[in-house]
């Protein structure tokens, strides 16, 4: 029997190059959009989708991403002293059946040796990967339905991986991977159940087969480990999730979903400006 999607993987090993000189010894995850770094959107995003085991795949120089989702004990009795309760709840706001765990990604392999590590955790249960330079925008009414939620409900009626994709510009196309869809389908917005036969990761724009991007958000089965396990480093010298995705297409099938809502990159410097622009007027409309 298929059961709920438990388990998240957050890749955080990174250093953040494209960031330079604010992730120099800050992580870029701990950058802030408005008030909330940004990893705190993507934990939330999680939550709501059923999420109750997150597991960082961290580096050693980045601990103070997990002890962000740590109690900070001594801060939280002296805000309780002063009777701001309310400042201490805000700061401890894991729900209580939601855990943090952390596995280590020594050596800058690739976002398929990445994920890779966690399997020590999962097992062979699925689990959801997203990754935390993408922040999906939270401002609609309807965000607890939104993407990943449905990802994990299909996941759930199927037991087929299921990967988030948007339509990006041609010249975008190198920059991520680009799924090459089944003969005669076409995929409506929002909508589950699109059948794809592969991936091209980073493809030049000529040899794009077509312009839906894998946007940071996928929901797999358990048997993804078995390729990753198997995998070897292809585009960029890297162990790519791409690579182990085609072969899961081959032997489950792989379903895709055109995201619906905002997508903003917080990997770079001029997008993470751009968004941090806009959630910092929505979070001061909310406080006018
Ligand atoms: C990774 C994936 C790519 C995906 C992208 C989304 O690339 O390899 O397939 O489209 O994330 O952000 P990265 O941005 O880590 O180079």
């Amino acid at each position: 029997m298929i059961t709920q999607v438990k388990y998240a993987v957050l890749p955080v090993a990174g250093f953040g190059t494209r960031m330079l000189p604010l992730s120099k010894s800050v992580p870029k995850e701990l950058l802030p959009l408005a008030n909330k770094p940004c990893i705190q959107y993507v934990v939330e995003e999680a939550i709501a989708a059923g999420i109750e085991h997150i597991i960082l795949v961290n580096h050693a120089q980045k601990q103070a991403i997990e002890n962000y989702f740590d109690i900070n004990a001594e801060l939280d009795n002296k805000l309780r002293a002063k009777g701001k309760d309310e400042l201490a709840d805000s700061l401890n706001f894991l729900p209580k059946n939601v855990s943090v765990s952390s596995v280590r990604q020594g050596v800058p392999l690739g976002l398929g040796h990445a994920v890779a590590q966690a399997r020590n955790i999962v097992g062979n249960e699925p689990f959801a990967v997203l990754l935390p330079d993408v922040i999906l925008s939270p401002f609609s009414t309807d965000y607890k339905t939104d993407n990943l939620a449905k990802m994990c409900q299909a996941f759930k009626d199927t037991g087929k991986t299921q990967i988030l994709v948007e339509e990006v510009a041609d010249s975008d196309v190198h920059k991520y991977g680009i799924a090459r869809l089944t003969e005669g389908r076409s995929v409506p917005v929002g909508q589950t159940g699109a059948a794809v036969s592969g991936f091209v990761e980073k493809p030049k724009l000529e040899d794009a087969p077509s312009n839906l991007a894998i946007v940071g958000r996928y929901v797999f089965d358990g048997a993804v480990f078995d390729y990753l396990k198997d995998a070897k480093p292809t585009v960029g010298g890297e162990i790519q999730l791409t690579d182990a995705i085609d072969a899961l297409i081959a032997s489950h099938g792989v379903d895709i979903m055109v995201m619906t809502g905002e997508s903003h990159d917080a990997g770079n410097l001029t997008t993470y400006m751009q968004a941090f622009i806009e959630f910092a007027n929505h979070q001061l409309v909310g406080i006018g």
